[in-house]
């Protein structure tokens, strides 16, 4: 499958992004705002990540559905459903640092909103966003995600546990 937007397409993971997702997700700035990603990113983790996910394409069951957004064959960002659970699922999202502020992610998230719901006949997809993570929250708000309300210590990052945004599209 392949969803295009602009000049950006979502696509499944393939051998060969392993250098790409290492060198555009190793930064602090992404670790610090995600519950599952490390800082340092090694190649090596980036190579787990492909094959896993080369893995999951070829299961019976769809449990996740991880995308790269693609600018001219690199990965420069990834998108995702997780903890897909027959009528819903929960969205994922992060982009390389040098590419923040040009509304790629809104478009991303609008296009794979609209295949979860339209295509995987989803009924509801939710996410999780750090109170601090204005820009985040303004992506959701931008792709016609609601408010839910604030989960109080829903995660523990640091070793401390913090209150999560709850944000929801439903159909
Ligand atoms: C969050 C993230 C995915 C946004 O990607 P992006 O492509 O830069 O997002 P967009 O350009 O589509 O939209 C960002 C919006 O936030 C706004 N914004 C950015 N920083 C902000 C801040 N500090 N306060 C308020 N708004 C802010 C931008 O102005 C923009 O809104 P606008 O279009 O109305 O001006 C990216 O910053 C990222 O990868 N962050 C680290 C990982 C992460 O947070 N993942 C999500 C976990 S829930």
């Amino acid at each position: 499958m392949e969803l295009e937007f602009g000049r950006y397409k979502l696509r499944p993971f393939r051998r060969g992004d392993e250098p790409s997702v290492a060198g555009n997700i190793n930064d602090r700035k992404i670790e610090r705002y995600t519950l599952n990603i490390p800082y340092p990113y090694p190649l090596k983790a980036a190579r787990q990540w492909v094959d896993l996910n080369l893995k999951l394409a070829r299961g019976k069951r769809m449990t996740q559905l991880n995308l790269a957004i693609d600018l001219d064959g690199q990965v420069i960002g990834g998108i995702g459903l997780s903890a897909m659970n027959g009528h819903r699922a929960e969205l994922g999202y992060w982009l390389g640092v040098k590419y923040w502020g040009r509304g790629i992610v809104a478009g991303a998230v609008k296009v794979l909103t609209r295949y979860a719901l339209r295509e995987l006949k989803l009924r509801r997809v939710y996410a999780k966003v750090f109170p601090v993570n204005k820009a985040s929250a303004r992506v959701l708000e931008k792709a016609g995600y609601k408010y839910e309300g604030r989960l109080v210590k829903d995660a523990v990052k640091h070793g401390r546990a913090v209150d999560g945004l709850l944000y929801a599209r439903t159909r």
